[in-house]
């Protein structure tokens, strides 16, 4: 009979905490989610691998959410908050957490920014975009060579973006970490990952190889978007 008691008693504290634990990392009730990927793991193959793309998007990418999400639950301020806002006002953070924010607010944004510019739906610059690209660059391909020489200048981890100034006028910038374009005021248009973890499984050390395979999978047209949302 005590021994009923007993594991009956134990099963009750098992259920219990698994109960807590559900509760405490449930991530549907989370204040920040991950992007779901707007299309197949594989769809980028050959030029970016669906191993690559699972351990990005679902593990990399749900790490910065959830540590943000973690770092911000002592302040219920921020629980309204969109990661832009985080990213534009990181001076106004607590300093128990503004760096953890930085980081982790970063690359959630930044992530949520990467597998959306990406598309396996061939595509190119076209209107606006395409003309501002000539009048800067002189042409696309020029534009791909600055592009690709800023990117191999990234020492560590960071990225490399093509951005607008507030005015429409684009230029291509690296950033560190997670560090992200938003808390500059400028608007990413497109937006290149360079931390190991976006190409080391297929490319190990062959970063120029990455990079070049990587413009074939640009969804310009999301590009275009991104432009057109700068006021001009
Ligand atoms: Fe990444």
């Amino acid at each position: 009979m005590k021994k009923k008691i007993l594991i009956a008693i134990t099963l009750i504290l098992f259920l219990t905490n698994q109960g807590i634990h559900s509760f405490c990392f449930d991530s549907l009730n989370a204040t920040f989610k991950i992007k779901p990927l707007p299309y197949a793991y594989n769809a980028l193959e050959p030029y970016i691998d669906k191993e690559t793309m699972v351990l990005h998007h679902d593990k990399h990418y749900q790490a910065y959410v959830d540590k943000l999400n973690i770092a911000i639950e002592k302040y219920p301020q921020f629980s309204k908050s969109t990661l832009e806002d985080l990213l534009k006002n990181l001076d106004s953070l607590p300093e128990e957490i503004a760096l953890t924010v930085k980081n982790n607010a970063g690359g959630a944004y930044n992530h949520g920014f990467f597998f959306d510019i990406m598309s396996n739906e061939n595509s190119s610059p076209s209107g606006k975009l395409l003309k501002s690209i000539n009048s800067t660059f002189g042409d696309l391909d020029t534009f791909k060579n600055e592009f690709k020489k800023s990117s191999l200048n990234v020492f560590g981890s960071g990225w490399t973006w093509l951005i607008s100034d507030p005015n429409g006028k684009l230029s291509i910038i690296n950033t560190s970490n997670q560090d992200s374009p938003i808390t500059l005021n400028l608007t990413p248009i497109i937006g290149l990952d360079l931390w190991e973890h976006a190409y080391y499984l297929k490319y190990q050390n062959k970063r120029n190889e990455y990079i070049d395979n990587w413009f074939n999978v640009i969804n310009w047209n999301k590009a275009s978007e991104n432009y057109s949302s700068v006021d001009q």
